[in-house]
């Protein structure tokens, strides 16, 4: 069994959803956590937690939504992270791949949601993008615990997040075939990676371009077995039992 630990759903993207969460269990995905990170999929996001059983979820405002967040959205968010299924604050962080034009207001949403996770006590989902010691920087000032979603850095970035307390997303960029994230799996080893697949986006090959599923999740499984030298059973029960423990899951 496997847990998606980071993907977004929404009918904008996917025509049929009872058919996305069938071929997900058909492919011993026991439970997704959707992230609804912006205005336009939180409110999507809860629904579906309420209709499938198996979907939980994190909420939060990515940095894209940097100019559109009011401090009364914070405070709505607040009340909606209370809510049954939600596991957690994101995603949340840094992006700078487009400019550094908006770095200070990107910096200060991120650290009110920061304070918002550390006053519930949950766990942080976080994007960072061009933003490495930024955000490393950042999280230190904070006692919290979460994943790096799509993590895609180096060795000695790997290792700073984990002896932080972090885990790191592993996701189809692992199966690239131009990717060194290998060596990040190799250094960490399981017992520091959860599974996601940020789908729609970044499907593993040989999807590569297409659309992304949870269900492609055995295929980054199977990668990270490779890599490692040990069956895909145990990358299952391993990347689980984190996902379970990260996100106080049974
Ligand atoms: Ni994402």
């Amino acid at each position: 069994m496997f847990i998606d630990t980071h993907c977004h759903l929404s009918r904008e993207d996917y025509d049929d959803i009872d058919l996305v969460i069938k071929e997900n269990r058909e492919s011993n995905i026991s439970k997704i956590i959707i992230s609804g990170c912006s205005k336009d999929s939180i409110f999507e996001s809860i629904e579906l937690s309420r209709r499938y059983e198996e979907v939980y979820l994190t909420l939060g405002y990515h940095p894209s939504e940097v100019d559109v967040v009011t401090d009364e959205d914070l405070v709505e968010l607040e009340n909606l992270l209370k809510l049954d299924k939600v596991v957690g604050l994101g995603e949340i962080g840094l992006d700078y791949y487009y400019g550094k034009d908006n770095k200070n207001e990107q910096i200060e949403l991120f650290r009110k949601q920061l304070v918002i996770a550390e006053k519930l006590d949950i766990p942080v989902v976080i994007h960072s993008r061009d933003a490495v010691e930024d955000t490393i920087n950042i999280l230190k000032e904070f006692d919290l615990t979460g994943v790096i979603h799509c993590f895609s850095g180096s060795v000695e970035t790997a290792k700073i997040y984990t002896s932080m307390g972090y885990m790191l997303g592993i996701g189809g960029v692992v199966t690239f075939k131009n990717s060194n994230l290998y060596k990040v799996v190799e250094s960490v080893g399981l017992k520091n990676i959860v599974l996601e697949t940020d789908s729609p986006y970044l499907a593993p090959t040989p999807f590569r371009g297409e659309k992304n599923s949870s269900k492609y999740i055995p295929l980054i499984a199977d990668k990270i077995a490779d890599i490692l030298g040990v069956n895909v059973e145990e990358v299952g029960l391993e990347t689980t039992n984190n996902a379970c423990s990260m996100f106080d899951l049974d």
